[in-house]
């Protein structure tokens, strides 16, 4: 008897059927550029939180906030090369990659609001954009809001002139870079992780970011105004390692899908008021002027940033364009 055991747990451990081996979890390393406490922050947590519960701990998922393992740039290489496996870039970000398509999401103006924006993601022009990933190694698995976009700087932004000269950061998109050249401001594309010392020593001279972003990255503190102008918008993809992911036994993936899906419902519930309690504490920090827009003045920037559409034509294509705002209508 005792020997068939001894017999049958060596036969066990030969087929990996048994034995410590067979119990060492699946590793999803999860990078991106932002603080715990905001909205991805967050739904990155959720999503470790339900991926290790659905897999009774087959999946382990390690959180890598605040560029601490690689900056924007870097992390997509990263993720191509399978150093990790899973990140939320902005939409903004996936020019590096060839990918021009998702800066029609950054297009001054293009969604009125967050209920808009569901109407793209969750139907087919959000499928659509996700499987361009693919020839690159790349699925998409989900969008996630952050919010919409504000403007900062040490002087006062309220008119398009005020803009003149004004060196900007931006994200390394086209649409952007098209956006603030609409305004006579000089953009300059920069890591995230390099704002903060950036706006500190006088390198750029403004941003353009959601609340949680400058409240949680402390921009406040280095910028005097922040004009209230919600003009655009910075949400993200979640994106996997497309080798990794079809390699997941099925029921694996089924699990992290469903964690996946439920994480981003989490996000996309908080998103909003993550921003709004950002906005409450630069309020009563004191650092910086918050600059509310009248009805004309917001008007003067939307006329000022309506050529962007036509340089964006070029980049993301007319057509896109068109389907995108027949959808967000
Ligand atoms: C930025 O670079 O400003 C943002 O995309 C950062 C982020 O991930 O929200």
């Amino acid at each position: 008897m005792r020997t068939f055991a001894i017999a049958a747990s060596v036969a066990a451990l030969a087929l990996g059927l048994a034995g410590p081996a067979s119990a060492d979890p699946i590793i999803i390393k999860f990078s991106h550029v932002v603080a715990t406490d905001t909205p991805k922050g967050k739904a990155s947590e959720k999503f470790k939180e339900l991926a290790e519960k659905y897999t009774n701990g087959k999946v382990k998922v390690e959180v890598y906030p605040n560029s601490t393992l690689y900056k924007d740039k870097e992390e997509l290489e990263a993720l191509q090369l399978g150093s990790v496996q899973m990140l939320a870039p902005s939409n903004s970000k996936f020019g590096p990659l060839g990918i021009r398509e998702f800066e029609v999401f950054d297009l001054p103006y293009i969604l009125p609001d967050l209920k808009t924006l569901r109407k793209v993601t969750e139907g087919p022009l959000g499928a659509k954009l996700l499987k361009l990933l693919e020839p690159k190694g790349i699925t998409g698995l989900a969008y996630w809001d952050n919010g919409f976009k504000q403007m900062s700087a040490n002087k006062k932004l309220i008119a398009p002139a005020d803009y003149q000269g004004v060196k900007f950061r931006i994200q390394s998109s086209r649409v952007l870079q098209a956006q603030f050249k609409a305004l006579g401001s000089l953009p300059q594309v920069m890591a995230f992780s390099e704002v903060y010392q950036a706006l500190q020593t006088g390198v750029v001279d403004g941003q353009e970011n959601t609340w949680s972003n400058i409240y949680t990255q402390k921009m406040h503190e280095v910028q005097k105004y922040i004009t209230e102008t919600n003009h655009g918008y910075i949400g993200y993809v979640v994106i996997v390692n497309k080798k990794f992911w079809d390699d997941l036994p099925a029921d694996i993936r089924d699990e992290l899908s469903k964690a996946m899906k439920e994480a981003t419902d989490f996000n996309n519930a908080q998103s909003q008021k993550e921003n709004d309690d950002a906005l409450a504490e630069i309020k009563k920090s004191g650092k910086s002027e918050i600059i509310k827009l009248t009805a004309e003045q917001d008007e003067a920037m939307r006329k000022a940033m309506e050529p962007v559409y036509k340089d964006a034509a070029g980049r993301v294509g007319q057509p896109l364009i068109d389907e995108f705002q027949k959808v967000a209508k």
